[in-house]
């Protein structure tokens, strides 16, 4: 009697023993996702691409109210939004293409003069980024550029001569080994 009640807690501790193993080990599985802040698992798709919400979000920076601060870095995020548009492929693949409307809309929603990353999100709206080409990109860059020329009173840009203005003096495109 006594080695059968020893030999039946060796079984229930045995069994225990097993079950708290079997919860560990689906802990540590579910894990990964289950743990992680939602930018990192949730947020993030198919293939790792940032979902929509995401790119269209509400726009982050506070109001810039000093006209000169916001004019100086207008010049500035024109000068980095066009050339970023004629360096880039011709030939995009898909994973170039995804990579420069993300950016695009990334940008303007973090653009640091908040009442004008809301109004670039209304012009995204209404003309989404063109990524399939370099001069596509391009041409769209120098129309979405010349729509907030037109609300601020500008003169137009003439697209036509966008390839001159951001030849940026960078050189020709050298090939993939040459480039450190
Ligand atoms: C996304 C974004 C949104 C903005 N929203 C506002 C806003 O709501 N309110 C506000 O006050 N300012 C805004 N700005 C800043 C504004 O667009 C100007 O940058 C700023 O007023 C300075 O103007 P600028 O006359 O020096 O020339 P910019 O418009 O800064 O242009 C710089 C140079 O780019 C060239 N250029 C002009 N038009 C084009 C074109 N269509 N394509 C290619 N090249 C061109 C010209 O050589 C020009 O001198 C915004 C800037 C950006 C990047
Ligand atoms: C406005 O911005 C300009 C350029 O950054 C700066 O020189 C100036 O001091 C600012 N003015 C005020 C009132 O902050």
């Amino acid at each position: 009697m006594i080695s059968t009640g020893i030999r039946s807690r060796f079984l229930i501790l045995f069994l225990l023993v097993c079950a708290l193993f079997t919860i560990l080990l689906l802990g540590a599985y579910q894990a990964p996702s289950g743990h992680l802040p939602s930018i990192l698992a949730g947020k993030h798709g198919d293939h790792g691409k940032p979902n929509e919400a995401m790119l269209t979000g509400h726009a982050i920076a506070p109001k810039l109210g000093n006209a000169t601060a916001k004019a100086e870095l207008g010049r500035a995020a024109w000068k980095v939004l066009h050339t970023t548009f004629a360096r880039f492929p011709e030939k995009p693949t898909d994973d170039e293409k995804e990579a420069l409307r993300s950016f695009v809309h990334l940008f303007q929603r973090l653009y640091p003069c908040g009442e004008c990353a809301e109004h670039f999100g209304k012009v995204l709206a209404k003309y989404p980024p063109q990524v399939s080409s370099r001069s596509a990109a391009a041409m769209w860059g120098c129309y979405v550029h010349n729509i907030v020329n037109q609300r601020l009173k500008k003169d137009e840009f003439n697209c036509e001569n966008i390839g001159d203005a951001y030849d940026c003096g960078c050189g020709d495109d050298e090939p993939k080994k040459k480039q450190a």
